[in-house]
């Protein structure tokens, strides 16, 4: 997987452009009515949604991809990236708030449930989360090979899983949840023109 995103950050750079997502600003808001002051960015790319909330908060992003890590030392360089992997915990002190923006829905079930274990552990009793992740709804769901029950290999090499609402639920049954939805999200890039894909969101606090 490491190597997937590698090649595409070398070759593509800021493959989803520079406007972060609508995402970032509706958890930013919530964030700070609850009085969050730090923040952890789990596969942070090359910190199109991080600069969202490292202009307000101390911000870490943790990235596995160097050339994403490159690009995102010059593109927010409020935000303190970690290198390393989002399935094992990076900090040393508690933070406030998760924000992860499109990275669980990229692994198969233990590596989910690892993601989500790092995420609560690394989070202060009553801190919040934020997830997003691809739709059932989406276009994508059911193409190509069946590798686990809701995942799909929809693309040669590239595979997601693909959440119901009572799946995402599931996978956060550990936390008190506060609101889950789902949007049509639009994105504008240079090299892709423009893509467009169901996603599902979560927000809930540690119990
Ligand atoms: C679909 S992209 C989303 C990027 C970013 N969240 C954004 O909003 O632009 C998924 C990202 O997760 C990163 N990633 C994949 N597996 C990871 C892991 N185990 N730990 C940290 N980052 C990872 C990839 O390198 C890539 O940057």
């Amino acid at each position: 997987m490491s190597r997937y995103w590698s090649e595409r950050f070398s070759k593509e750079g800021m493959i989803w452009g520079s406007e972060a997502s609508p995402s970032a600003f509706w958890a930013k808001d919530r964030f700070r009515e609850a009085g969050v002051t730090s923040v952890l960015i789990p596969g942070a790319g090359y910190g199109r949604n991080t600069k969202v909330f490292s202009s307000d908060f101390t911000a870490y992003g943790v990235e596995l991809s160097l050339p994403a890590l490159e690009l995102a030392a010059e593109w927010d360089p409020l935000t303190v990236f970690i290198a390393g992997s989002a399935l094992e915990i990076q900090l040393a002190d508690t933070i406030d708030a998760v924000y992860c923006y499109d990275v669980l829905h990229l692994f198969l079930a233990e590596e989910r449930r690892r993601l989500i274990e790092a995420s609560l552990a690394q989070l202060r009793p009553g801190g919040l989360l934020y997830f997003t992740v691809f739709s059932d709804e989406d276009s994508n769901n059911g193409r190509g090979t069946m590798l686990e029950r809701g995942t799909y290999e929809y693309k040669e090499g590239k595979y997601a899983h693909f959440f119901s609402e009572a799946d995402l639920r599931e996978h956060f049954a550990d936390t008190e949840i506060l609101e889950t939805g789902s949007w049509t999200e639009r994105l504008h890039s240079r090299h892709n023109g423009i893509h467009q894909y169901i996603l599902r969101y979560l927000l809930a606090r540690t119990k």
